[in-house]
């Protein structure tokens, strides 16, 4: 019975041949290639926006092991055929193409086997495979470029916030863009030759109103913010202060305050900058009743608009770094020392701590080695009594102090203090002060306000006791 085809098709020598061990590992390959491709690609089409390194599996890592089989079979049966050709034992004629022909039986078997293998442990990874590629994690620790991206996110408020929600777009442009940019990362990583630190700002984020404001809302959020800042002394008690200010933030149904001027319905504000955002030489400023004002700095010229870069002010021009803050030794000491993590009453560790932090480091692991050394043996040599007594105490501020390193500077990233400018205030950066510096003016003299309590009422500079917090009943 001919089932499978005529006498003189390519079928019988075909199945003959592939008869090996090598052409069957082929096999295989193809036909996991085959099913893994049928399980992405339903995913791939409804959501692979969402999914920016889904593409590497779907584009490079299936059609390689489909091509890799493709290649693989021939050969075994190239292998096949000189054998038999060298051993002179090529059959005359080969055996009819039924069940009963046991080359037949075991090419069927091989790849119903593989099939059934493959659909159980698809079915069962794929879900796991995508939602494992799309999380947090995989996009910060499967390349190594954005562990330093990835440990400021697992301290900062939107952990919970998936990195895609973020970085990529919905639509199909967004999707292609999303694809092109995985495939030139995947490829800049093999080739190791991106860049470090990876460049700032980000061209390519979902604009502000579809991620940011999808949880926080512009008209909500406002009135007035107590901050309480902690603030250390470099001197040998450590002396504690704080500064208290009142933040006018200002809900966008406001005209006061901060989110009331710049994010209030009908407000539309411009500004040109160079491209790392950090010179504002213009800003035109729309108010919710139309009226426009443009201010500039002195030697502003509108022919000088082309060699920068014009934006529409949103969320992020303040809010550079709402899930990767990195902050500046200073600031990192203080939240230590406020939280005790490392110990306050510690002779000189302020300043002394510094000083350690902010000393070069070639890589992790020499300030893995160098850093909890280094205060350790300060107090072993400069203060053998409090060493002895409070051998724990040094121990631990000593870990804490490299912890404070690593959580902040990445040198195989070339990530050091104050890399990643953060724009919420002005005294590390030039943040609102880029254009809050009376330096812009219009041309009926109004200038864009420095006034102090514009923005915040400062209610104590650096006291150690604020009368204010006694006021209010919060001083301890
Ligand atoms: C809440 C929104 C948000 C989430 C969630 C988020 N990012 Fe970002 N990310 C940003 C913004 C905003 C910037 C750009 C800041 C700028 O342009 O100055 C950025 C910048 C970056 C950069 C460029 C380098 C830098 O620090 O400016 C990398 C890399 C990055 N993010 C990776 C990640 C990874 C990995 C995750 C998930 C672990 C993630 N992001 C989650 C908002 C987010
Ligand atoms: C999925 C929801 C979600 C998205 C999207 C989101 N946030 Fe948030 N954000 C939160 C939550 C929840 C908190 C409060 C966390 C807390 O109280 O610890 C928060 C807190 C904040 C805070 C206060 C931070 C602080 O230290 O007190 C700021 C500022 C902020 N978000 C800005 C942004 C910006 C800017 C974006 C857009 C890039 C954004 N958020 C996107 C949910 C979100
Ligand atoms: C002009 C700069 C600026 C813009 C634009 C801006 N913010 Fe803010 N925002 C601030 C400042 C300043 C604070 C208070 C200080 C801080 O949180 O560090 C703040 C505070 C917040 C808070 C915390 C509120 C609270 O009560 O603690 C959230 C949430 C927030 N902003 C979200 C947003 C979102 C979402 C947008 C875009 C719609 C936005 N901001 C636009 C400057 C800005
Ligand atoms: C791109 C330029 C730009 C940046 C950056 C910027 N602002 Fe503004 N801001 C303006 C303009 C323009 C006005 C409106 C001036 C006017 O009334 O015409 C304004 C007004 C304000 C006002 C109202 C001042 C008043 O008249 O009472 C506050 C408050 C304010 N900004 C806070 C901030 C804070 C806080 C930051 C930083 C987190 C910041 N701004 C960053 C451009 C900017
Ligand atoms: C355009 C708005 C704006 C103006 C004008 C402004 N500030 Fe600020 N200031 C801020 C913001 C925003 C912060 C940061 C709050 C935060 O870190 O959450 C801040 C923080 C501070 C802090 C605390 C800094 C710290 O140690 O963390 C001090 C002190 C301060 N401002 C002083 C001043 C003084 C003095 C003036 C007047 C020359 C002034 N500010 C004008 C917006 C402004």
């Amino acid at each position: 019975m001919e089932t499978f085809g005529g006498e003189r098709g390519w079928i019988k020598p075909f199945i003959h041949l592939v008869d090996n061990a090598i052409s069957k590992i082929g096999l295989v390959l193809v036909t996991t290639a085959v099913v893994a491709f049928f399980f992405i690609l339903p995913v791939e089409i409804r959501q692979g926006a969402q999914h920016p390194y889904l593409g590497i599996l779907f584009f490079v890592i299936i059609p390689s092991i489909f091509f890799l089989g493709i290649v693989i079979v021939p050969l075994g049966m190239v292998r096949k055929l000189r054998r038999e050709q060298r051993a002179g034992k090529i059959p005359e004629q080969l055996p009819p193409l039924e069940w009963d022909n046991p080359e037949v039986r075991r090419l069927f078997k091989l790849i119903g086997i593989a099939t059934f293998v493959n659909i159980i442990v698809g079915g069962y990874y794929t879900n796991a495979t995508v939602t494992y590629m799309d999380s947090a994690g995989f996009c910060g620790t499967a390349c190594h470029t954005m562990h330093p991206e990835y440990t400021a996110y697992l301290d900062s408020p939107h952990v919970r916030v998936p990195c895609v929600e973020c970085h990529v777009g919905h639509g199909t442009r967004a999707y292609l863009e999303s694809k092109m940019r995985g495939a030139g990362q995947l490829l800049a990583m093999a080739l190791d030759n991106y860049e470090r630190p990876i460049p700032t700002p980000v061209r390519t984020l979902r604009p502000a109103r579809d991620t940011c404001e999808e949880c926080h809302w512009p008209q909500k959020f406002g009135g007035y913010r107590l901050d309480v800042l902690d603030k250390f002394a470099e001197d040998e008690q450590n002396t504690p202060s704080k500064t208290v200010l009142i933040m006018r933030i200002g809900g966008g149904s406001m005209t006061k305050g901060i989110h009331g001027f710049h994010m209030k319905p009908g407000v539309h504000i411009e500004y040109a900058a160079t491209p790392d955002r950090q010179e504002i030489p213009w800003v035109r400023y729309q108010s919710p009743d139309g009226t426009v004002t443009e201010y500039a700095v002195e030697d502003w010229t509108p022919e000088k608009a082309s060699q920068y870069e014009v934006r529409v002010m949103d969320c992020l021009d303040c809010h550079t770094r709402p899930s990767h803050r990195f902050y500046l030794a200073d600031r990192a000491m203080d939240r230590a020392l406020s939280l005790n993590l490392i110990d306050r009453s510690l002779p000189w560790v302020k300043k002394k701590g510094l000083e350690i932090l902010e000393a070069e480091y070639q890589s992790t692991e020499e300030a893995e080695q160098k850093i909890p050394a280094a205060l350790i043996s300060y107090y072993k040599k400069e203060y053998p009594k409090i060493y002895e007594a409070r051998r724990e105490a040094v121990e631990r501020s000593a870990q804490q102090l490299l912890a404070l390193f690593k959580r902040n500077v990445f040198p195989e990233m070339r990530i050091t203090w104050g890399t990643y400018p953060d724009h919420i205030g002005h005294t590390d950066f030039p943040g609102c002060f880029r254009c809050h510096d009376e330096m812009h003016t219009s041309k009926d003299g109004k200038v864009i306000p420095q006034d102090c309590s514009a923005c915040h009422e400062l209610l104590a500079i650096e006291e150690s006791d604020p009368e204010i917090l006694t006021s209010l009943g919060i001083q301890p």
